[in-house]
């Protein structure tokens, strides 16, 4: 007999550290290492399976850590290679796995790479990078445009030609169709594999190739989304390219060779039908593809279902979904879909948490955090920082995590100013959050518990139950019904039998219903029906 065997990554729940932010153990205002391993009880007690670092590797921090200067070393802002090593132990003692953030589309202009690609024309790593010749007019090579803005190129003038950089011009691009770029990156997962970490979250792996003739993107039309539109071109020829496939089957049976528990989650910012091909025939690309239709959807009942319907067609058989609602670019879904309202953050937290895939928390959603303002004399985003004040840039959902009600926020020592103001503590906190049972931080913590010990929220399927209008219900596995009413008025689904065994509500927990569910505005309710 087969046994049946559920990958961890797949039973489990990711929770995404941004280290600068997360805790500072030496008071120098920089969330680092110790300071995750400090808080490691709260993840264990929260029910975390694997944590996601963002870059801890060197950088000039031009991009925060997504310009890599070195991905072997880490970066001493944040720590030293025994101190990650003393994570990852630690981390495994009490059952939690680590993935690294691995940012293979560029690294920092500081790389020796880098530094030895723009020596000249004839340097052994001049092609590790994408160099091409002004046009006869002296424009740059083609009409490119990065997806931070302006053009994708920079004239370089030891050499005279221009480097192209995807984001920005601190961060050139590798070329990778050149084999050599492709080892060196199969040395780095080995490094890293080797060091125990449980896989990598992979930033931008749908741009990686780029087409090799560098024909002009075709104008965007009015059917084109918004950065298409804004761009006013179609990003044909610069992302999505059908060899990328070629590296994701690559980096699959390397990660695979491990023992077969590792796992490859992509940062993939593409519409569904496109985020499917990343999972390649089920079992040989990336085992998880961040879900972005999902993240910037509005918090409406039609349009999420929508987006996850949508998802469980497409995706190969076999594929498995990943749910996240915030990262260190976008803002926090207590702000984006809960508007600080304690009920529709709860009513988010259910879902998350509910659907089929892995749920992959940032830090700070567990107590319901939502963006903090930062001022344009704070500002550390280059993006705010280039764009204020038509876009504030992504400082507000970076902002450090607030664990207790007191200067400082427990995330650094009261009088120490942090790399980011930590914004008003008041009630959300850690702390706090954890004396009070009725929280957002008990109901993440039961939610994720109850996940645990009910084998259909881990893996049973997902199927879209009839519910009136502003109302999203689904049914897991046998025996679990899940309704959301994301909306201003009381819902009533009908012929429902069964135990709320956990509600936003927690006076619901445990209530017998015969019948009939009735919600509230913005109430969440999961259901034994057994
Ligand atoms: C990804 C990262 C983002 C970074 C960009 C360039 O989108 O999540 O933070 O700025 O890549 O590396
Ligand atoms: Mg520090």
């Amino acid at each position: 007999m087969t046994e049946i065997h559920t990958p961890w990554w797949q039973s489990g729940v990711l929770y995404q550290v941004y280290p600068r932010s997360f805790s500072d153990s030496d008071a120098d205002g920089n969330g680092d290492l110790q300071g995750i391993i400090d808080r490691l009880d709260h993840l264990e007690w929260l029910g975390i399976d694997g944590i996601w670092l963002s870059p801890i590797t060197l950088s000039p921090n031009a991009d925060w850590g997504y310009d890599v200067a070195d991905y072997c070393a880490v970066e001493p802002d944040l720590g030293t290679i025994e101190l990650f090593d003393a994570l990852v132990a630690g981390a495994g003692r009490r059952g939690i796995r680590v993935l690294m953030d691995l940012v293979p589309n560029h690294t920092s202009e500081e790389h020796l790479w880098f530094v030895d690609s723009r020596s000249s024309k004839t340097a052994s790593k001049r092609d590790w990078y994408v160099w091409a010749d002004a046009t006869a007019e002296g424009a740059p090579p083609n009409n490119w445009v990065s997806s931070f803005g302006g053009p994708a190129w920079t004239l370089d003038a030891t050499t005279g030609q221009f480097y192209l950089h995807n984001h920005l011009a601190e961060q050139p691009d590798l070329n990778w169709w050149h084999e050599d770029v492709r080892s060196a990156f199969d040395d780095i997962f080995r490094f890293w594999l080797d060091r125990g970490v449980a896989g990598f979250r992979i930033d931008v792996c749908n741009i990686i190739i780029k087409d090799k003739q560098l024909r002009d993107n075709p104008p965007a039309t009015e059917d084109d989304d918004f950065e298409a539109q804004l761009f006013g071109q179609r990003p044909v020829y610069n992302g999505n390219r059908p060899e990328v496939h070629d590296v994701l089957r690559r980096w699959r049976r390397l990660t695979d060779s491990y023992d077969g528990s590792r796992a490859l989650i992509g940062e993939t910012p593409v519409k569904v039908d496109v985020l499917a091909r990343y999972y390649g025939d089920g079992s040989d690309e990336l085992h998880m593809a961040f879900n972005f239709p999902f993240i910037t959807s509005p918090f409406e009942a039609e349009t999420l279902r929508g987006i996850v319907e949508e998802t469980e067609e497409l995706l190969p058989l076999g594929a498995w979904p990943a749910w996240t609602g915030s990262n260190h670019d976008m803002s926090r879904f207590a702000s984006r879909w809960g508007e600080g309202n304690p009920s529709k953050i709860g009513a988010a937290i259910v879902m998350l948490l509910c659907l089929r895939g892995t749920p992959v928390l940032y830090q700070g959603d567990e107590i319901g955090l939502g963006d903090r303002a930062v001022g344009h004399e704070d500002m550390r985003d280059p993006l705010g920082v280039l764009y204020f004040p038509a876009y504030a840039g992504r400082d507000a959902m970076r902002t450090p995590m607030p664990w207790r009600d007191a200067p400082g926020g427990g995330f650094t020592d009261p009088g120490v100013a942090s790399w980011l103001p930590i914004g008003d503590t008041g009630p959300c906190n850690v702390e706090d959050q954890r004396s009070d049972p009725r929280s957002i931080l008990h109901l993440t913590h039961d939610l994720i518990a109850l996940r645990r010990e009910t084998p259909e929220l881990q893996t049973g399927a997902y199927e879209s139950v009839k519910a009136p209008d502003g109302v999203w219900a689904w049914r897991r596995g046998d025996h679990m019904l899940v309704a959301l009413n994301l909306s201003e008025g009381d819902a009533t689904l009908a012929d429902v039998e069964g135990r709320i065994r956990i509600g936003t509500d927690r006076q619901r927990d445990d209530e017998v219903l015969r019948g009939v569910v009735r919600l509230h505005p913005w109430e969440a309710v999961v259901i034994d029906t057994r």
